[in-house]
């Protein structure tokens, strides 16, 4: 996820741009750059990593021309490092054409090797270079660049919005968009472009959101919207009466609530590109060999927080799909457990910063026994990915709440990922069965969709609990987990006495807190396991016979529960494994809605930090 903006138009294109990056730093930090089409005939461009500060030295240092047509780019790295030459605009070979990109072009690699074999030098790791110089050829033989990128988007597989300018043709800026954001500012005699309406805001209120596979073209007397073959299209206008700061959470009253809503997004970008043209998985950071992963004999994941209850998942997938033990051990207890790694022990690091102390900490000690270590995190070039032996990127964008979540579910991802590529490596799944489930996958995000179009029934419950005083949370089996997960979310936002059980463990103990009225939130496994979910209903039974209040979430048609959930939320019926990928849904909107109505600081809550960087 990162920020984009464009302009046209009379005023300086290079405030106009730098001012919008500005208002979207919170969708990407890792490097930022600007191009301005000028007089000459090359597009000028200015881009530095790190935060935007860092490129407005670049322009104060060295100021460029005056230009009244602009496009700008703050980064959020998914392929290659962030790094100056990484970092976008992007231009073809002779610096005609400029172009800045948000999303995952999953066939960049054919393309780049296309083009390379055309003696087309590429400089950065990126996925959008290889756009630059595609609209470059067709500018070249004589297209505009309207036609140029209509051409070029029937090329491109994946999820991409793409902004792009032509030195020659300087009074234009041309956009297109597939499954990824793009909205258009509508001015008096100028024009704006931006990932989300906070770039433009405070120069118009007038907007156009554009609709799938549109490419649509600005200058300062209007704007025309094609489909990629060329003919007309509508795009929605529509007036916009946020302020800026609800602007910046996409009209979300906190950007935790807007990464809830996010998740469908995060985890269908997170799955994007990890299939060959053959259908077999890849992993592209994955960089341990065949031979290396087949000698793998155990695997110990080690994290803290939500990324732990991540790991847990991960257990029960690895463990059914591969047939390879699994250790889950918290980051700050690993290494003084003096735990048992040899070179054929995988160790897997969990991280949504990349920079937790007790996770990197850990790493190293597994790398002094020898152990190979892979990073799940969501944060390109961070010091754990660079510490490991590979990585398994997600693609959730920057998450900015403090309580953890479209990074849970794309850390769920990955690990199922990483469990099918170790099962397709081993031999441990068949083809058609790996398939199968990533096609499973591949639907989740519809899945996590229709629990989200529930939310108001989640809100409703939340805040009949404003007195409450304790909440229990249990699961089973993959449930077990997410029931942890709520309990954690609980924690930290509501500031409430929350726990999570598995409900197998009451009846040792716990079920002596049950007392009236306790609400106990529980996870109920899909019918896919019966024994699973004749236990789970018996647990259930339990605590209610002991006066609980039951707030129970099983999936659509289970009729099996009504007798013993005083409120029931429906989940969609989703393979056994794969559940908590939807269940943990309501447990996040159900803390969110709660802590709002307490009145917290949910995005920024008491005692805790995003990154927990000291020991
Ligand atoms: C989760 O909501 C918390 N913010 C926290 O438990 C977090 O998961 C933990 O600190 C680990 O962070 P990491 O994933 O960045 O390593």
């Amino acid at each position: 996820m990162c920020g984009i903006v464009g302009y046209v138009g009379p005023r300086s294109a290079q405030d106009v741009v730098v001012d919008g990056l500005r208002r979207l730093e919170y969708r990407g930090y890792d490097s930022a750059g600007i191009a301005l089409v000028g007089e000459g005939d090359e597009v000028v461009v200015a881009k530095k990593a790190g935060k935007l500060a860092n490129l407005e030295k670049v322009l104060a240092d060295e100021p460029v021309e005056v230009a009244h047509t602009g496009i700008g780019h703050t980064r959020w790295a998914t392929h290659g490092p962030p790094n100056d030459p990484n970092a976008h605009p992007h231009r073809g070979c002779a610096s005609r054409v400029a172009v800045v990109h948000n999303g995952i072009i999953e066939n960049f690699a054919d393309l780049r090797a296309r083009l390379e074999a055309d003696d087309h030098v590429l400089v950065s790791e990126t996925d959008t270079e290889t756009v630059a110089h595609l609209l470059e050829m067709q500018v070249a033989s004589g297209e505009d660049l309207t036609v140029a990128m209509q051409r070029v988007c029937q090329m491109l597989d994946g999820a991409f919005t793409l902004v792009a300018v032509d030195a020659e043709d300087p009074d234009r800026v041309v956009a297109a968009r597939r499954n990824s954001p793009l909205v258009v500012g509508v001015g008096e005699g100028e024009m704006f472009l931006g990932s989300d309406v906070a770039a433009f805001i405070e120069h118009t209120r007038e907007a156009l959101e554009l609709g799938q596979d549109q490419v649509v073209t600005l200058t300062r007397e209007g704007v025309e919207v094609t489909d990629f073959a060329g003919r007309p299209a509508e795009a929605t206008r529509y007036h916009v009466d946020w302020d800026l700061s609800a602007a910046e959470k996409d009209g979300h009253d906190w950007f935790m609530r807007k990464e809830i809503f996010e998740q469908p997004r995060a985890v269908a970008d997170s799955l994007l590109g990890r299939r060959t043209r053959e259908g077999l998985l890849q992993l592209d950071e994955m960089r341990l060999s065949d031979d290396e992963v087949r000698s793998i004999d155990k695997i110990i994941i080690i994290a803290a927080g939500t990324s732990f209850y991540a790991g847990l998942v991960a257990k029960y997938a690895i463990e059914h799909w591969c047939r390879v033990p699994v250790e889950v051990e918290l980051s700050s207890e690993f290494r003084y457990r003096d735990p048992i790694l040899d070179y054929s022990t995988l160790v897997v690091a969990i991280s949504q910063s990349g920079e937790t102390a007790d996770t990197l900490q850990a790493i190293r000690h597994a790398r002094a026994q020898r152990s190979k270590v892979l990073a799940i995190c969501n944060t390109n070039g961070s010091t754990i990915p660079r510490e490991s032996d590979a990585v398994i990127y997600t693609h959730a964008g920057p998450e900015i709440g403090v309580a953890s979540t479209k990074g849970f579910l794309t850390q769920l991802v990955a690990c199922y990922l990483l469990a099918l590529y170790v099962a397709q490596v081993k031999g441990t799944r068949f083809g058609d069965e790996i398939a199968e489930i990533l096609q499973q996958l591949e639907a989740m995000p519809d899945h996590i969709q229709s629990v989200l179009d529930g939310a108001e029934q989640v809100y409703d419950l939340a805040r009949q609990h404003v007195d409450t005083k304790s909440v229990l949370f249990l699961g089973r089996h993959a449930g077990y987990p997410v029931a942890l997960e709520g309990a954690l979310k609980l924690k930290e936002i509501a500031y409430l006495h929350a726990e999570g059980f598995a409900a197998g463990e009451l009846k040792h103990g716990p079920i002596a807190l049950i007392e009236q009225d306790l609400p106990v939130l529980c996870v109920v496994p899909p019918r896919g396991r019966d024994q699973l979910h004749e236990k789970m209903l018996s647990g259930i039974q339990e605590v209610r016979a002991r006066g609980a209040r039951t707030i129970c979430l099983a999936e659509a048609g289970d009729e099996r529960i009504r007798p013993y959930a005083d409120e029931l939320v429906a989940l969609p019926q989703v393979p056994v494994l794969l559940q908590p990928l939807v269940s943990v849904v309501p447990l996040q909107l159900f803390a969110c809605e709660l802590a709002t109505a307490l009145g917290h600081d949910v995005d920024q809550p008491r005692n805790l930090a995003k990154s927990v960087t000291v020991e």
